[in-house]
């Protein structure tokens, strides 16, 4: 019996694989490269010590994914294939909307087929919308995403729901993400975002590296020890290991919809991460307090006492350990995994 990972090469798709082979897993994995690299497929082989089963297939192939799961017995999937570029998801819905919905009602399809019922979603903290006052609690109401890329987060889960209640054989885990950051400790495998980085930590660490000239701070006047916008910044290989704990949960029998927080429950602010990153990498990042961003708001921290709770889950990795690894991972590879 294997997991079945969607979106395995990616950032939190990668780290997790490796934690998942760790903790005793058989997996397969599944990606169409659209935002990764074969060389990330070689790097989880060198953590893990073993050769991976990869297929290349997009995840709205039906005939391809049914294949997957002709040649694997799978018991459980782990779905994080989707695109997840905030702006870019402005400009281009219908992609979004085909690829992260239609990709998802494609692989639920497959799944149904070959009585595969267990799934484990990647959600974000987006769901919350702008309304609801941190710390965020999984009861709290969803939706109000202020773009496409939330929207399809919050239509997703909708649609696992109401999976679940036409047919109480399914199993439903949403893993609702806050930001994800770090990288392994070795600094083989890691964030590699196209282009210029829309998100706080690569774009620091592109800083820090020389490719970009200096940090915009997106706002100093909201209502924040210093004004500038608070985060619950999560390390990706504490992520990494919540998943695992929410596939022992899923697998251990019937579940129905569960809902969980990743966060560490600590919320930093941009300053805040300029300064522990000076600190752990010896580098000074120079800034600009530039206009707000668009869409955001000023403090978005979890309350992940749920996962605690049910799933003896929580994160372990301190602001320090994130800001090195993520330094580790961009020194070592200045180009991503194209070096
Ligand atoms: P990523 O882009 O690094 O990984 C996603 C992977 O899915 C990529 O390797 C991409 O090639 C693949 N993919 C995309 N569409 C596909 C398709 N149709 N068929 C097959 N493969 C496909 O992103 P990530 O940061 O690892 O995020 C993983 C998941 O977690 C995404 O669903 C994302 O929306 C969600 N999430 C991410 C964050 C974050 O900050 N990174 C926060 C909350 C939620
Ligand atoms: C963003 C997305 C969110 C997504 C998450 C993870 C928006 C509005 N939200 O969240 O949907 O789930 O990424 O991918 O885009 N900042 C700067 N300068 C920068 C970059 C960021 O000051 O160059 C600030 C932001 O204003 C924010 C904080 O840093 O206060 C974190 O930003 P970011 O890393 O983009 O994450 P979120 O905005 O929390």
């Amino acid at each position: 019996m294997a997991i079945l990972v969607t979106g395995g090469t990616g950032f939190i798709g990668s780290h997790t694989s490796v934690e998942l082979v760790k903790a005793g897993y058989d997996i397969v994995l599944v990606d169409n490269y659209y935002n990764s690299s074969p060389k990330s497929l070689e790097r989880i082989e060198e953590l893990t010590g073993q050769p991976i089963k990869f297929y290349e297939c997009d995840i709205r192939d039906k005939e391809g994914m049914s294949r997957i799961f002709e040649e694997n017995k799978i018991e459980a999937v782990i779905h994080f294939a989707g695109l997840k570029a905030v702006g870019e998801s402005c400009q281009k819905p219908m992609e979004y909307y085909d690829n992260n919905i239609g990709g998802t009602l494609a692989l639920c399809e497959v799944m149904r087929k070959y009585n595969c019922k267990n799934i484990v979603f990647s959600s974000s903290a987006t769901v919350y919308g702008m309304n609801n006052v941190s710390p965020l609690k999984e009861d709290m109401k969803t939706g109000g995403t202020t773009n496409p890329y939330g929207t399809t987060k919050y239509m997703i889960e909708i649609i696992l729901e109401d999976i679940v209640k036409s047919d109480d054989e399914w199993n439903v885990t949403l893993l609702r993400y806050f930001n994800p950051i770090g990288a392994h400790k070795s600094g083989r495998i890691g964030e590699n975002p196209n282009g210029i980085p829309n998100n706080l930590m690569p774009y620091i660490t592109q800083v820090a590296i020389g490719k970009l000239k200096e940090l915009s701070v997106f706002g100093d006047d909201y209502d924040t020890h210093d004004g500038t916008g608070v985060r619950d910044y999560i390390h990706v290989v504490d992520l990494a290991e919540g998943h695992v704990k929410a596939v022992d949960n899923i697998l251990e029998g019937k579940k129905g919809v569960q809902v969980f927080n990743l966060g560490t429950g600590t919320g930093y602010s941009v300053l805040d991460i300029v300064k522990a990153f000076e600190k752990a990498s010896g580098v000074k990042i120079p800034y600009k307090i530039a206009p707000r961003r668009p869409g955001d708001i000023a403090t978005c921290y979890s309350d992940p006492s749920k996962a605690k709770a049910v799933l003896g889950w929580e994160a372990k990795r301190d602001i320090n350990e994130m800001c090195e690894d993520s330094w580790r991972w961009q020194s070592q590879n200045p180009n991503g995994f194209e070096d």
